[in-house]
């Protein structure tokens, strides 16, 4: 059987605002999770699923983000010298993951424009497409597997979605489904922006992976601006509902942390470090005191 999917696209292309003034001179993709950057960690998820290239959506002046996939032969022959094997690794990862290419964003336009600025690097035999949010992390990884079975089973394009209490969804874009025999897998009607608690069609709330029929990119030059006067991925994806084109989402039972700010961050980076074999006891005794002292 062919690939599911070849390609997934990273974009990170945004302004990140939520993060200035850091992200004047860092974009927030690089910032780490304890020692590695968010965007290792959707890049090895995308490897981990089969993918075998990596698209990064870029802006002009953020290509720091692709030079982080690049080897850095004298970093790497000095920690080789110095025997540290084990660091030389770490090191050594991002590089041999998977193969990385940019594409140009030259505005952020929204991330329907962002995945669109990636449609030249795929190949015409490519049917689909992955997209993962690096700000979203969704754990534990393997959601993009199951995606792409039920695309494999269902065709069109398929979607990730978390079950979140009804208190808590007017946080989220909400998906509007039917049931079908599958608990975990639902067919999508439609989609609504941070509704109301007691308008919200379901509690299943939107996610940043996405496995793309082809057919988006039509759709995308077939939209206009919507919120924030921005080109918005879920605008294509509803066009195509609108036209038969079958979607459904995969329902992840699972964590997931909000990287794209500060808020978000600090709890990735504290969760990430309560589980670090070396930090973690640390920070365990030290959050304790600190939260008893108030
Ligand atoms: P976000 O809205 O979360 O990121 O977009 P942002 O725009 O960088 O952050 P704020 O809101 O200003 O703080 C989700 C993802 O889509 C990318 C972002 O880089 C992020 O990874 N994106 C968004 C683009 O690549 N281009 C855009 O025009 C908009």
């Amino acid at each position: 059987m062919a690939l599911p999917f070849a390609t997934a696209i990273v974009p990170a292309a945004g302004l990140g605002t939520r993060f200035l003034p850091a992200t004047k001179a860092v974009p927030k993709e690089l910032f780490p999770v304890i020692d590695t950057p968010g965007i290792e960690l959707v890049a090895a998820e995308a490897a981990e699923a089969g993918a075998s290239r990596l698209v990064i959506v870029i802006s002009p002046g953020k290509d720091a983000v692709a030079e982080y996939f690049r080897p850095q032969p004298e970093l790497e022959a000095t920690l080789e010298e110095r025997g540290k094997t084990e660091l030389l690794g770490r090191v050594q990862r991002a590089a041999n993951l998977i193969q990385v290419e940019t594409a140009i964003q030259d505005q952020a336009l929204g991330l329907g424009h962002a995945v669109g600025c990636a449609e030249p690097n795929l190949r015409p035999e490519e049917e689909a497409v992955a997209v993962l949010l690096p700000d979203d992390l969704v754990l534990p990884t393997g959601v993009l597997s199951r995606m792409a079975r039920v695309r494999a089973e269902r065709g069109g394009t398929v979607l990730c979605a978390f079950d979140i209490p009804r208190a808590e969804i007017s946080a989220y874009g909400v998906f509007d489904v039917d049931d079908t025999d599958d608990p975990d897998v639902k067919r999508v009607n439609g989609m609504v922006e941070k509704p109301p608690a007691d308008e919200a069609p379901s509690t299943f709330a939107a996610a940043g992976r996405y496995l793309l029929d082809r057919a988006i990119f039509d759709a995308l030059k077939r939209i206009t601006p919507g919120a924030g006067g921005e080109l918005q991925l879920t605008d294509a994806i509803a066009l195509l509902i609108s036209e038969g084109h079958p979607v459904h989402v995969v329902v992840h039972r699972g964590g997931r942390h909000d990287l794209g700010n500060p808020a978000g961050f600090l709890r990735a980076a504290v969760d990430f470090a309560l589980a670090h074999p070396e930090y973690g006891p640390d920070l365990r005794d030290w959050l304790r005191g600190r939260i008893a002292d108030g």
